[in-house]
């Protein structure tokens, strides 16, 4: 992060103490020239602790991290995954374009759209029903197996556009090595109606191919090898691994090394999703992607959705010391956003060494969180209202409901509106004495305000829509991993805790294998292996 430009940003912090009432009063068109919009969505930042110095000196952060350039690296294919020498290309992946980029000697888009074409034409055979299972019967489950990258997009996408779903095709996610997670979707189907999707990227995850293998002997069990190659199919990068396990390489759907986990969810890894909604709404779904994708490189960062939302999420974390943020979408259908954007944001930038290996001195990635409006009103939003924490949030809506019933929507809308007003402004205690409220309960009745909030609207949750706000997040969390010089596209903190739970396994499984571990540890290990079944 350029240092000097920090310090003055803090030192704009520290001497003037912005309040978001101040803000509003001295300037009427405040919300007016900060919202932007893009690919169906507006954005409106008004109601953020800053002004036009600061957002100055946040563009400036922006400039000095040489942020245009990173980003024509990014899409160009240059291997900006330095710690893992890859491209990173998940943007080629919703190209309308079928070629023109070539990238290590890859044909991208024409492969891209090979692939695709091969995912439409194996969903259209399981809608259509003339995918039939072992013994002659469509398709009525589909069950993904798979973890991190390879579970959350597609659960997550799975939900949010169920209303475009065939309903007559239920989809189920299982990414949990506890076998309560894959044996309690085994009861919901029948073998001879089911589709196991084995999602993995490498094809070695431990959770996803143990639940692979116990999937494969509950089918072999009931309907006998022969009926392997009808019920299962493989997405991956890794061919031998799939072919190894068992499944025909003709029932593969491939995608590639420049192809994170966490931003898979518009390539193969998608099949079940394209199953789901059909092969007409995944290129919809696409699109949406593209149109962010193609506003965040062309947009002035002033007017940019992803840049802005990054500087603010910046000025947060590296200016007013926030650890987390909160995601709110006031929408059902999106349950589940929050958890996706979890991964998608803490392991892309949960990094404490910058490109040259150094350990940073401030603070990167944020943990996010959230929950669905308004169930998170009568939960956890009393802390963000009148805690001790600076807790800024994005609140996500939508005009239209899928579910026009009486005047529901009307009331989930009032309250969205109503929440990022009461966060802003708060009321004083001369306004709590002027509604008569005793004057030995004003101050637990005051809500200060000034906590920041992002307000992310668009007319209706479409394939389209919801494909521009994931893609607007990636571009966020890619920014900000820029401005801090670290790396995003790697994970390896996730690494020593597969090692050592391969150690324990043998551990587990061998009661007679001495245990060398810290106190802690050998004596977990011991009372749990004198309990175990
Ligand atoms: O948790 C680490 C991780 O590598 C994620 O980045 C990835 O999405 C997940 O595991 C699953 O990996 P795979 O798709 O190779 O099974």
């Amino acid at each position: 992060m350029d240092i000097d430009t920090a310090e003055r940003l803090a030192g704009q912090i520290e001497s003037k103490e912005l309040t978001l009432r101040d803000l509003f009063a001295s300037d009427p068109k405040r919300a007016e020239k900060m919202t932007v919009s893009a690919a169906g969505w507006t954005l409106d930042y008004s109601k953020n602790l800053v002004d036009e110095p600061t957002l100055k000196l946040l563009l400036k952060l922006a400039e000095k991290a040489d942020l245009k350039a990173e980003i024509e690296r990014m899409f160009t294919g240059e291997h900006i995954n330095r710690t893992e020498n890859r491209a990173v290309l998940h943007t080629a992946l919703r190209s309308a374009k079928t070629s023109g980029l070539v990238v290590d000697g890859q044909d991208v888009y024409a492969d891209v759209h090979k692939v695709l074409g091969q995912m439409g034409d194996f969903s259209d055979l399981v809608r259509s029903g003339k995918w039939k299972g072992a013994t002659g019967k469509r398709i009525k489950y589909v069950v993904n197996i798979g973890i991190g990258g390879s579970d959350l997009g597609p659960a997550m996408a799975y939900q949010a556009l169920l209303p475009y779903s065939k309903r007559s095709i239920r989809c189920f996610f299982v990414s949990n090595v506890d076998a309560t997670h894959l044996a309690e979707t085994l009861l919901q189907v029948k073998a001879d109606q089911t589709l196991f999707i084995i999602a993995s990227k490498t094809f070695t995850t431990q959770e996803t191919m143990t639940n692979a293998r116990t999937a494969r002997a509950w089918l072999v069990e009931r309907l006998g090898e022969a009926a392997v190659s009808r019920h299962f199919v493989a997405v991956s990068t890794n061919t031998a691994k799939v072919a190894e396990f068992g499944i025909d390489p003709a029932n593969m759907f491939v995608f590639w090394d420049w192809v994170g986990g966490r931003y898979s969810l518009p390539s193969a890894i998608g099949l079940s999703l394209m199953i789901a909604i059909g092969r007409a709404n995944f290129k919809r779904l696409l699109s949406g992607y593209e149109a962010m994708d193609k506003h965040f490189r062309t947009a002035a960062f002033r007017r940019n959705l992803p840049v802005l939302m990054a500087l603010l999420g910046i000025l947060y974390s590296n200016g007013y010391g926030a650890d987390s943020y909160a995601v709110l979408p006031y929408d059902q259908y999106l349950a589940r956003f929050p958890a996706y954007l979890q991964q998608l944001d803490m392991e892309s930038n949960g990094k404490s060494v910058d490109r040259s290996g150094e350990p940073v001195d401030y603070m990167t990635g944020p943990i996010v969180w959230g929950e669905p409006g308004t169930n998170g009103q009568h939960a956890f939003y009393q802390l963000i209202h009148q805690g001790t924490r600076l807790i800024p949030a994005d609140f996500i809506g939508f005009c239209r409901s899928h579910n026009p019933l009486g005047d529901h929507h009307d009331k989930l809308m009032a309250n969205f509106f109503a929440q990022t007003e009461a966060l802003a402004f708060g009321k004083t205690a001369e306004q709590c004495r002027a509604e008569g409220v005793p004057e030995e309960l004003v101050p637990f009745k005051t809500f200060e305000g000034n906590h920041p909030t992002n307000t992310l609207l668009a007319d209706e949750l479409t394939p389209k829509t919801f494909g521009a706000l994931i893609a607007l997040y990636e571009h966020k969390v890619f920014v900000q991993g820029i401005l801090w010089d670290i790396f995003s596209f790697d994970q390896w903190g996730v690494e020593l805790g597969k090692v050592l739970a391969g150690k324990i396994l043998k551990e587990l499984s061998d009661p007679a294998l001495p245990l060398d571990h810290d106190s802690s540890t050998n004596a977990l290990i011991a009372r749990y292996r004198a309990a175990k079944r």
